[in-house]
């Protein structure tokens, strides 16, 4: 079984949801923040992949209580089954730059993005640590997580460094005493999907502008060189196949159909460079000698 959050939109969970099923055969349990998602989730996998079972469930991943919740429900719908893979995957991101970033878009952000994977690890990993059988953790951080923060995602980027270290630090507590359980890290260049909107309309939820009930799909994005999430669903379970802890799913064929790649692995090159040559590309760089010396106006 496959168990995923931040499924119920169009985005990077759905293909995810997808290729498990639809591909792997596994069942699947899609989580997303209202009914709604999770239902339409549910009934399009249910149509498309007969075969298997497939579950959706309404879950605040900010929620200790909801993933305890979660993890008691999909016991009793899949009773004896075991679980081979967990992605905690949902995420919010609001673009703007540190100067003019509102401090409840960084809540919200370091709440589901940061504390949902760490909510999300301590909900599933017990579990997946008292299987006999090998299984797989990711959480879904972006290249975002491994590059230099740049202008306007910085409470994004901030959050994605975090989930980054996050994982890190799991693998090696689980490296020696749970050496069945695989920890991986999920980065993704460009991945269609509505992950704007989404993020707006769950912030208007939660400020009460917005029912629940309201909430439809946020649909898929519009950038023509992103990858399909399902696409970029073969790429994520090829990564797992290899064993690859940092999963850097870059838009490269045969994962897209032109030649124009994010380039994800020399953007990360570059930030380590810089640090092992003490470069900085900063465009008005602050030398130690300008510190406390006059500004030119
Ligand atoms: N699309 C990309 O190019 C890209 C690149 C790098 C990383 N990511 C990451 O991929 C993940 C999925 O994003 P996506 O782009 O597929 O967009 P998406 O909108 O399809 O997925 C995000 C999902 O998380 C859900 N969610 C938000 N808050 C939640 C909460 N508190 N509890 C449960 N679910 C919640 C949303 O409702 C939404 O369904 C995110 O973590 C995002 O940061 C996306």
């Amino acid at each position: 079984m496959a168990v995923i959050t931040g499924a119920g939109n169009d985005g990077i969970g759905w293909g995810l949801c997808c290729h498990a099923a639809g591909k792997l055969g596994m069942h699947v349990v899609a989580i997303d923040l209202h009914e709604s998602l999770v239902h339409s989730a549910q009934e399009r996998l249910r149509q498309q992949c007969p075969q298997v079972e497939s579950f959706g469930l309404v879950c605040d991943v900010t929620k200790p209580d909801d993933l305890a919740k979660c993890v008691d429900n999909i016991q009793s719908l899949l009773p004896g089954k075991t679980i081979g893979a967990v992605f905690a995957n949902a995420g919010v991101m609001f673009s703007r730059t540190v100067l003019k970033s509102k401090p409840e878009e960084w809540a919200a952000t370091l709440n589901v993005n940061i504390l949902g994977v760490v909510n999300t690890i301590q909900a599933f990993v017990p579990i997946l640590q008292s299987q006999a059988f090998n299984s797989i953790f990711s959480a879904t951080a972006s290249v975002g997580g491994l590059v230099r923060g740049d202008h306007g995602g910085a409470s994004y980027q901030a959050s994605k460094h975090a989930v980054v270290a996050i994982c890190e630090s799991l693998s090696f507590e689980l490296a020696r005493k749970s050496p069945h359980i695989s920890i991986h890290v999920l980065c993704p260049c460009i991945v269609s999907s509505g992950l704007h909107r989404s993020s707006a309309v769950n912030q208007k939820v939660s400020e009460g502008k917005l029912a629940a009930g309201e909430v439809v799909s946020a649909g898929g994005g519009d950038f023509a060189l992103a990858m399909t999430p399902d696409r970029h669903a073969e790429q994520v379970f090829d990564h797992i196949a290899d064993g690859n802890f940092y999963m850097i799913t870059d838009n490269i064929r045969p994962y897209v159909d032109h030649d124009k790649p994010f380039n994800g692995l020399e953007i990360i090159k570059e930030r380590y460079d810089n640090m092992m040559h003490s470069h900085s590309t900063t465009a008005t760089p602050l030398t130690r000698s300008l510190v406390g010396q006059p500004r030119q106006l």
